[in-house]
């Protein structure tokens, strides 16, 4: 069995974090989401990876490299635009071969990995098997409709009238069978080759689709208040682990993580939190469910329930909550005169001032 990892398309949701950086790539815990889903594609058991990417290649490429520090064998196709999901399988015939595979897109979180629907799937062999989830925007999701018995009625991508809450994960279980499919289908409205109409088609061919309805965790990325979501869940499990350097003036309190190479001074940091190598906290208060990334610089300042990236620097604000930013972003306090915000922000930034 192989894999198939969309890592290509637009992240509009996300800009401005996206204008300059994959939506896969944005950190949880400190860790790129995309990760997360490649460690799932390893637990169960699969090495043969292709990850189809688009603008953002060379970014995916270096953080993702040749796979084996997943132990995974990873493989690159490039998709000229984001022409759909089922447009992703179409070129990736030739890496795909008459293997079976999943299909799994790279800005989903999946709680609890998809061992166990791989294994049913390689056990059953059905044409198709898809992961649904309960949403509460079923607008926004491929649809999936059951019979009381919850066998697979019909598929719709993102109705306007939805039949059902039960939303497609992102995880997609197929046989070869799917290839025909997806030569058949037409684009849709939007312009795409629907992964949905795929299904469909081969529903209406009564092909053997079926369903499996996830309870764990599952989010879509796809907009900063999702990303929060997840990072305060994943920091809900982390483990205490004090790598860095605190001093006696500091105070750690509950499960956080500080990576070696990080220096905390004069401040508190309330858990679930995770700091970075090579960042440094002084005079602080890092609350919880706030993850900060590598080289950055907290001083006189509080943050919480935020993730930070790479590079940025607070100096003297108070107080940070809800937020993502993005790389090498200095926020900082301004001359007491004139009393105004000075703001310099990238196209779709958003700002929201308590005052
Ligand atoms: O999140 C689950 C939903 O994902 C499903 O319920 C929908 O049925 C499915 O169509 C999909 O909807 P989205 O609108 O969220 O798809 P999005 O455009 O965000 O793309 C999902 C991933 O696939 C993302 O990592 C980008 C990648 N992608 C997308 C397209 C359209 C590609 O690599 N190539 C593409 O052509």
């Amino acid at each position: 069995m192989k894999a198939l990892v969309l890592s290509g398309g637009a992240g509009t949701r996300l800009r401005p974090i996206t204008h300059t950086s994959a939506k896969q790539l944005v950190p949880v815990a400190n860790k790129p989401i995309l990760f997360y889903g490649l460690e799932a594609i390893a637990d169960a058991g699969i090495t043969d990876v292709a990850i189809v990417v688009g603008d953002t290649e060379n970014e995916i490429r270096q953080a993702v490299g040749d796979g084996s520090g997943f132990g995974l064998d990873v493989t690159y196709l490039r998709q000229e635009a984001p022409l759909g999901l089922a447009h992703a399988v179409l070129i990736a015939r030739d890496f795909l071969g008459d293997d079976d595979f999943v299909m799994f897109l790279g800005d989903i979180f999946v709680f609890g990995g998809i061992s166990d629907s791989v294994d049913e799937f390689r056990k059953e062999r059905p044409d198709a098997q898809l992961l649904l989830t309960r949403v509460a925007n079923p607008s926004v999701f491929g649809i999936a409709e059951l019979d009381d018995m919850g066998r697979l009625l019909r598929l719709e991508e993102k109705p306007e009238q939805p039949r059902s809450d039960l939303a497609m994960a992102g995880v997609y279980l197929f046989s070869p069978a799917i290839h025909e499919a997806v030569r058949a289908i037409g684009p849709s409205p939007r312009g795409e080759l629907e992964i949905t109409d795929a299904l469909q088609w081969l529903l209406e061919r009564d092909r053997d689709v079926r369903t499996t309805v996830i309870t764990g965790y599952w989010k879509d990325t796809g907009n900063a208040a999702d990303i929060l979501d997840v990072n305060r869940r994943v920091l809900d499990l982390i483990e205490y682990r004090v790598d860095g350097d605190v001093d006696e003036n500091s105070e750690i309190v509950g499960r956080v993580h500080i990576d070696a190479g990080a220096v905390i001074r004069g401040s508190r940091i309330v858990g679930p939190a995770i700091i970075g190598p090579g960042t440094l906290v002084e005079d602080s208060y890092i609350g919880p469910s706030t993850s900060i990334a590598q080289d950055c610089v907290i001083r006189n300042s509080e943050i919480e329930f935020s993730i930070i990236l790479r590079e940025s620097a607070f100096h003297g604000v108070r107080r940070v909550e809800r937020s993502l930013v993005g790389r090498n972003v200095r926020v900082s306090v301004g001359p007491r005169v004139p009393v105004a915000h000075r703001l310099v922000i990238g196209d779709h930034g958003r700002v929201e001032f308590s005052s």
